[in-house]
């Protein structure tokens, strides 16, 4: 954003970029924030600081079952308040820690989960509580090898696995819900105590019960710091509910590293943010912010909010998911190189944490997306190239881009329109003087099944001639100030503007109903749209030019009533899920919709993809937005991408080639520049670049199947489709921090996209002692079983992209201009043999833009090459359905349970042959290569075997035209 500026003031991009920090809070700006550290800050201090809370242990009630269980939890310094806690256990061990204050003067927010899962999950009935004098505890796990125990005094949840703790709640007594209260019952409580020293030993608790009240100094701090308001810049939050936040210690205390928490310009395994040399100052933030020329490294929030947290070591993953819709700072300590503690503040809400017990890294990947969704399939043609920027500024101007990208041959599947579409920015309502002809124009777009992809922000121009503003207000859907009646007035884009509140259930159907093109609806609907135009969702932080941080009124009112805090990290995944579901319902059958979101939380990846925002043009935002992809991929969020070229400035031809070929290996690909940067299509570079960046669209196209079959194990199995050392390779410790390549799903393709100036060779770690590959030359690299560097070329035309011996990789190589012109190409095979001659992998297909597939119409083929027998240097490279074996694991049971093998979208793609096969590494010259008793036509280049420790070019066997089916069974035998 760039806030009321017009666009003419826009016009200079200062030449040293720098984020205007300022806008925004720092912890110690934040009440909320300052209390936790300081609490935490006094326990440090304090040898005998242990956590007042505590469970009653006569209250404790299990279920009739012992499934779960609730008990009533006091603080000794305010004894006088109640909470509750809930702990249940779910089937796959996933065991959920609920905690509120019971009989309080209002309720707690406890929402959050509602929105963020995508059921409620079920408790297990197989494992039960036992209850013991001072603690209740569960065993369970296929070995019984898990164990919770939640001890009563102080209160303190344990997940241990074969006797080692793996993560402890409140083990550091940081614990802290501050119950609500009136500031005359806390003016009344002071009255004539005096306030005892600080801190207490455990004898000291039958005093701190007795005096209640004045003890919450050593608890709370001695000051009521920022309970009841608080001023930052211009902005007063009245805070009508005083003091409210939530305060909890979450350790692994046999864990080295953690990840996720994104959205932040950091490093994959998340620096440190206290404890003597932390890396930074302040903890990382999640607080949805539209962060203007954010810093490339930095715990400041940013568009998106996932409170989803992983810790890893070489022996265990283990995940927490804290369900919380509010500002939340999380402080990360390492006292040791082999723990990690973390400290979890948030400004409301109930405490309501889901302990995810791994084992590995895909049982976490599992375990949460079980619980909030595993990415949705995209639409294929989205997986394919997009192009936009701010602003194609005419009908004229996108035909003739498009004219430009088919002239020179260079593929792209989707255009984009950017706000100036929209007359007065009033979105879907065109600027008819630029665009006269919309529907025209998208057609024209669609002629080659490209698509068009069009803005539609949150903010309503507060105008009646604006349908779409006169529709919200009738049907009075819209955010309100803090008396919870009058609307909410703010700036942005459209100047004056009002915004639809999504928590409210009345929004929902006239929300979708906009998007309708023939109608019915409950009145105007965009009839100048197709079918094929897909939307982008921006500004949905909320952005809000005149508001504070950037942002809306905490104390704004929404549906229910609750406070805008309560909810601002949730706001943006409702306006991004209603939108997906309005395209998706504007086809009959539906189609998948593409629907682009900049804010997100807990689960949205069910409902299209992101970016990462306004980045500059530097080297190191190229670099770090390969992080920020990585960490939304772990986080469950796989379709990621950033904007390729920079938002802000004008990138030199170099960078922008390495940008491309940073954006070829993202999921999400998309070329965006700011409104003042010089246009820059792939079609305007000289040559050699031209080139070299065609040829990098051509290599994305190509690996289609691959990105697609990777999508479609996401969508299944929750598995990320980028998967970093740590996630690929759990064991091999020297990968956990490497962050600047990693692995595009179960392909055995590993990149690692080049980020730095001047590069001409770049160094690649190698995990484990393996032959990978050079995709392009075939070059033979040789890991170590304790890992290695090896040394590959990277000169601007050149991509560091192996191929992990063992893998067999499906790719398309007819240069197309659009994807959907691939439909009924060939395929080739790239069979890299592994150290022991054998290989595997794997390909998903169907329609691509429908939801048949859940009816059965898809391939799944599963390739591999076997040695002959053990002895033997020939190889059997076969094809095989894949679903037809129904695999236990990592199956769509409801689509595999309609599968079967003549589907109509098997049946339409029989006549789809594998055009050629590369065997790379055979150990000698074949003497004969045959699919049943055809002899078949192909060439051998000697070179090193995949079993040699040597390094060299690989001998390579191509086998042309084998005239076999893509989605049939086949054999080939190649005699060695
Ligand atoms: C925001 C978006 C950017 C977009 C601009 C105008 O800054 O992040 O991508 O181009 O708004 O809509």
């Amino acid at each position: 954003m760039w806030a009321f500026c017009s666009l003419l003031a826009l016009a200079a991009i200062p030449a040293t970029l720098a984020v205007k920090a300022h806008d925004f809070k720092t912890c110690s700006q934040a009440g909320f924030c300052r209390r936790g550290r300081a609490l935490s800050a006094r326990a440090t201090e304090n040898p005998a600081w242990r956590s007042p809370y505590s469970i009653d242990a006569s209250s404790l009630a299990l279920s009739p079952d012992q499934a779960s269980f609730t008990a009533a939890v006091k603080s000794s310094i305010y004894p006088e308040v109640n909470f509750g806690l809930d702990i249940r256990i779910h089937d796959d061990g996933v065991v959920r820690v609920r905690m509120d204050e019971v009989g309080g003067l209002r309720k707690r927010y406890d929402e959050a989960a509602s929105w963020a899962l995508l059921e409620e999950p079920k408790v297990s009935h197989s494992i039960q509580w036992t209850v013991a004098k001072d603690k209740v505890h569960a065993k369970y796990g296929a070995k019984n090898n898990f164990e919770v125990v939640v001890a009563y005094e102080p209160l303190k949840v344990t997940l241990s696995r074969n006797g080692q703790e793996q993560v402890v709640l409140n083990g550091r007594g940081l614990l802290h819900m501050e119950h609500y209260r009136t500031k005359e019952s806390v003016a009344q409580s002071k009255q004539g105590i005096a306030v005892p020293e600080e801190g207490f030993d455990t004898d000291d608790s039958q005093v701190v019960l007795e005096q209640a009240h004045p003890r919450a100094a050593w608890f709370e701090g001695e000051t009521e710091d920022g309970w009841w308001e608080e001023t930052f810049n211009s902005f007063t939050d009245p805070k009508p509910r005083g003091p409210e936040s939530l305060s909890l210690d979450i350790d692994f205390p046999n864990h080295g590293h953690v990840y996720g928490i994104p959205q932040h310009a950091t490093r994959l395994s998340l620096p440190t943010t206290t404890g003597e040399g932390a890396y930074y100052s302040d903890p990382y933030r999640l607080y949805n912010a539209d962060v203007f020329e954010y810093l490339a490294d930095s715990t400041m929030s940013l568009y998106g909010s996932i409170p989803f947290m992983q810790a890893h070591s070489a022996d265990s993953t283990v995940g927490i998911f804290n369900v919380i819709g509010s500002e939340t700072w999380i402080d990360v300590g390492r006292p040791t190189l082999k723990a990690t503690t973390t400290h979890w503040i948030s400004e409301t809400g109930i405490l309501d944490v889901f302990i995810l017990p791994g084992p590995t890294p895909a049982d976490v990947f599992a375990q949460y997306t079980r619980l909030t969704g595993t990415p949705a399939l995209p639409a294929h043609w989205a997986l394919g190239y997009h192009q936009c920027r701010w602003n194609y500024i005419s009908s004229e101007d996108v035909r003739s881009v498009q004219q430009r990208f088919d002239e020179e041959d260079i593929p792209v599947d989707v255009f984009w329109l950017d706000i100036e579409y929209a007359e007065d920015h009033k979105y879907f309502m065109w600027d008819h003087k630029l665009f006269p002809d919309p529907v025209d124009m998208i057609k024209d777009v669609e002629a080659i099944e490209r698509k068009m992809v069009v803005i539609v922000d949150p903010h309503l121009k507060r105008t009646n001639d604006y349908p779409v503003y006169k529709e919200a207000t009738e049907l009075d859907v819209l955010v309100k100030v803090k008396d919870g009646k009058t609307d909410y007035e703010g700036w942005c884009w459209s100047g004056s503007s009002a915004w639809v509140d999504f928590f409210n259930p009345k929004s929902w159907d006239w929300w979708k109903g906009l998007f309708k093109i023939n109608g019915p609806s409950y009145g105007w609907h965009w009839t100048e749209s197709t079918e094929n135009t897909h939307i982008w969702n921006d500004m949905n932080e909320p952005s809000i030019f005149n508001g504070p941080e950037i942002s809306m009124p905490r104390e704004n009112i929404h549906y229910g009533g609750w406070e805008h805090r309560d909810l601002h990290n949730i706001n943006g995944m409702l306006f991004h899920n209603l939108t997906s579901q309005a395209v998706m319902e504007r086809s009959n059958p539906p189609k998948r919709p593409f629907v682009l979101t900049r804010s997100f939380y807990a689960g949205s990846q069910r409902f299209g993809a992101m970016w990462t925002g306004d980045n500059l043009g530097t080297w190191e935002h190229m670099g770090v937005g390969v992080k920020m992809v990585l960490a939304n991929n772990i986080a469950g969020f796989s379709f990621a991408g950033s904007d390729v070229g920079g938002f802000f400035g004008n990138p030199e031809p170099e960078m922008l080639v390495r940008w491309y070929g940073v954006g070829a290996f993202a999921p999400f690909f998309r070329a965006h520049a700011h409104i003042d940067t010089k246009r820059r299509e792939p079609y305007l570079l000289d040559e050699p670049y031209k080139s070299i960046v065609r040829d990098i669209l051509r290599l994305r196209y190509s690996m289609l199947p691959v990105w697609y079959t990777a999508f479609r194990e996401a969508s299944v199995t929750g598995l990320p489709v980028l998967r970093p050392h740590y996630v690929a390779m759990p064991h091999d410790e020297g990968g956990f921090a490497i962050d600047d390549q990693y692995f595009i799903g179960s392909s055995g393709l590993l990149v690692k996209p080049v980020t730095h100036k001047s590069v001409t060779e770049e160094t690649v770690y190698l995990p484990e002692d393996q032959v990978y590959y050079d995709y392009f030359s075939h070059q033979a690299y040789r890991g170590a079983a304790k890992g290695k560097n090896v040394t590959v070329p990277a000169e601007l035309h050149q991509i560091p992209l192996l191929i992990r011996g063992g893998s067999i990789v499906p790719t398309r190589e007819r240069p197309r201009r659009s994807s959907p012109l691939m439909k009924r190409d060939p395929f080739t095979l790239r069979v890299a043999l592994d150290k022991d001659g054998n290989a595997r992998g794997e390909l998903y297909l169907d329609d691509g833009e429908t939801y048949s597939h859940r009816e059965g119409n898809f391939i799944w083929r599963e390739f591999a090459a076997q040695k002959l027998t053990k002895k033997s240097k020939g190889v059997r490279i076969s094809s095989r359905n894949l679903a037809a074996q129904k695999p236990a694991e990592a199956v769509d049971h409801v689509a595999l349970a309609k599968y079967d093998d003549g589907n109509d979208f098997a049946k339409s793609i029989a006549g789809v042959r594998v055009e050629k096969l590369v065997v790379l590494g055979l150990p000698a010259k074949p003497t004969s290569v045959s699919a049943g008793d055809k002899e078949l036509q192909w060439t051998y280049t000697p070179g090193i075997s995949a079993s040699e420790k040597k390094e060299g070019t690989a001998s390579v066997l191509v086998i042309k035209d084998p005239k076999l089916s893509i989605s049939g069974d086949w054999d080939i035998v190649v005699q060695v």
